[in-house]
């Protein structure tokens, strides 16, 4: 069943202001690995489980269209405010019922034809989805010869700046530890590497890489903005909201001491690792 964890307004803005794109490691795997396998192939991306389109904007130079769909329509509204080029359109389809019910886009079941789509794309999303639904989807959709790219960042993150890296990613991790108490069982598909997710990918043709380094810029504001856009952030703050209220501040205070900083926007560098599933079907 498909679970649903991005659907608050407030949550989408934090998203969409916090979450970083995908870094450059992780876009060079990516386009390498199209132009390899699928070099005439330009036409449709689709990027699902797009949130406010952090990694649907690069596909963009490389594909005639792109599409991103997510099953969150507060997500979409975000992604459909932000300026994008104009090729780029995120879905909102709706179902007429009694009562109405207006329905955005599951992975389990994607509104495009079959054979119609060169490239597949889910960053940061697909351990949420229903897993077995998703790849026949995936086979579905995908035309002969068309590609999927399936990612995520780990938990495993650091930061850097001067001399002081691993007393940061020290005050770093503990409240992200804090944090993971009350992340989703689904988490665990992120813990192993998206290992089960590999598997589950119906191609002979598939790899999956699981040490890519991006260095993300950010600034301290942008540390705290991105634990606050993070799923089990939002389930603390229902389950003990005073507690989580003061963990990100904590945290804050703590790491601009130890930098000898005095503002938040003091750059820094957030390093992520990121693991790639990339599938290629059958021509
Ligand atoms: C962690 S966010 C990732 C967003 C964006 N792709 C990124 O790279 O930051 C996960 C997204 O997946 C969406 N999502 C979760 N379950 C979904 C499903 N079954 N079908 C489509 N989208 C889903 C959520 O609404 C959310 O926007």
């Amino acid at each position: 069943m498909a679970t649903q964890m991005f659907e608050g307004t407030q949550h989408a803005a934090v998203y969409l202001k916090y979450r970083f794109a995908p870094g450059k490691e992780l876009k060079d795997i990516i386009l390498a690995y199209l132009q390899e396998k699928a070099p005439s192939c330009t036409q449709l991306a689709v990027d699902v489980g797009c949130g406010s389109g952090q990694g649907t904007a690069f596909l963009a130079d490389r594909f005639a269209k792109v599409v991103g769909t997510d099953i969150s329509q507060a997500q979409i509204q975000e992604a459909k405010a932000a300026p994008s080029p104009p090729n780029i359109s995120y879905l909102i389809t709706r179902c007429y019922s009694s009562p109405p019910i207006c329905r955005v886009c599951p992975a389990e079941e994607l509104p495009f034809e079959d054979g119609s789509v060169d490239l597949l794309a889910s960053f940061t999303a697909a351990h949420w989805f229903d897993i077995g639904k998703f790849m026949n989807e995936v086979k579905r959709v995908l035309r002969p010869g068309g590609c999927v790219a399936i990612s995520t960042y780990t938990i495993d993150m650091s930061l850097h700046y001067r001399d002081c890296s691993e007393k940061l990613t020290q005050i770093f991790r503990e409240a992200w530890d804090q944090l993971l108490k009350y992340s989703h069982s689904r988490i665990k598909h992120v813990l192993e590497d998206y290992k089960e997710i590999f598997e589950a990918l119906p191609f002979p043709d598939k790899k999956r890489i699981t040490n890519i380094y991006d260095k993300i810029p950010m600034t301290v504001a942008g540390v705290v903005g991105y634990l606050e856009s993070a799923s089990p952030y939002q389930v603390f703050m229902k389950n003990d909201p005073e507690a989580a209220k003061t963990l990100l501040p904590g945290m804050e205070k703590r790491l601009l001491e130890t930098m000898g900083a005095p503002s938040r926007d003091t750059p820094l560098e957030f390093w992520v690792r990121h693991v790639c599933i990339l599938g290629h079907k059958e021509a």
